[in-house]
């Protein structure tokens, strides 16, 4: 079974290992802070130390053919962090997209930003506004990195384009739908969230995919996101597969 990983020393799975897969994995990537101040560090180096983790978690998510992987990596919220804070996560959304994209871009990784770009220093929003137009006939993986993302943000902007179009008599009040509201997403045309992940033992959803994980199912590690390595993503994914799902039908 699977690969032998230096790192500890436990074997990798493989897609053949699991009976069940997820097709859209959500990640809230949390513990950063706690990490930096467990190992006596700066908060950036937290944060720096979870980008490692996300580039293992990305590569194992494509390994394993999944369909989707969405990310937390900023929300509406964290802009009331110290200016410091948000200065370091600025420079590691740089760093990280030049730093990975010709990788994901070889891969066929379609990425998409979901959350306002227009809020994003030049450089910045340059380099998002780059990726996503890089890959964006890419076939692969969708990696949905959520930057100034808000779930309630997402519903209201969708609320907004729709009541556009009934304004502007494109469309039929009879004729909205479910369907209606989830193509007006940022994650329009993907499938709803099968599994979210939240690491670091905080059990609620930070205003993540409020519409998306209506059936998701949850798990909660207790590790700290840094410290989150692949075999406990293959461990959370092996739960996933041993959930019930049942969609308020009586099995
Ligand atoms: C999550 O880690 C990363 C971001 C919010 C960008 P935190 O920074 O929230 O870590 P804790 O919750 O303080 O430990
Ligand atoms: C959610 O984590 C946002 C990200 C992981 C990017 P937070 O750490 O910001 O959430 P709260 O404040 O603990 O709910
Ligand atoms: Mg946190």
């Amino acid at each position: 079974m699977g690969i032998f990983h230096p790192r500890n020393h436990r074997a990798i799975r493989t897609r053949e290992d699991f009976a069940k897969l997820p097709r859209h994995v959500a990640i809230i990537m949390d513990g950063n802070g706690r990490w930096a101040k467990k190992h006596k560090l700066n908060v950036a180096m937290g944060h720096r130390q979870g980008v490692e983790t996300l580039r293992e978690i990305i590569r194992h998510t494509d390994d394993l053919r999944i369909e989707a992987l969405t990310i937390y990596a900023f929300s509406t919220e964290n802009w009331n962090r110290s200016r410091e804070e948000v200065a370091a996560l600025m420079q590691l959304i740089l760093d990280f997209f030049r730093s990975e994209i010709d990788e994901l871009d070889e891969k066929n990784v379609r990425i998409l930003i979901l959350g306002e770009k227009d809020v994003f220093p030049e450089k910045q929003r340059d380099v998002l506004i780059e990726a996503e137009r890089r890959t964006g006939k890419n076939t692969g993986l969708t990696l949905n990195i959520c930057l100034n993302y808000g779930g309630r943000a997402e519903l209201v902007r969708a609320a907004k384009s729709i009541a556009q179009d009934v304004k502007d008599g494109a469309l039929a009040l009879a004729d909205v739908t479910e369907q209606t509201l989830s193509d007006r997403l940022y994650t329009a045309n993907q499938p709803d969230v099968d599994l979210m992940i939240r690491t670091s033992g905080e059990m609620r959803l930070s205003n993540f995919l409020l519409y998306q994980c209506a059936y998701a199912e949850f798990l909660f590690p207790k590790v700290l996101w840094p410290d989150f390595t692949v075999q406990d993503y293959d461990e959370a994914l092996l739960a996933y597969g041993g959930r019930e799902r049942r969609f308020g039908k009586r099995l």
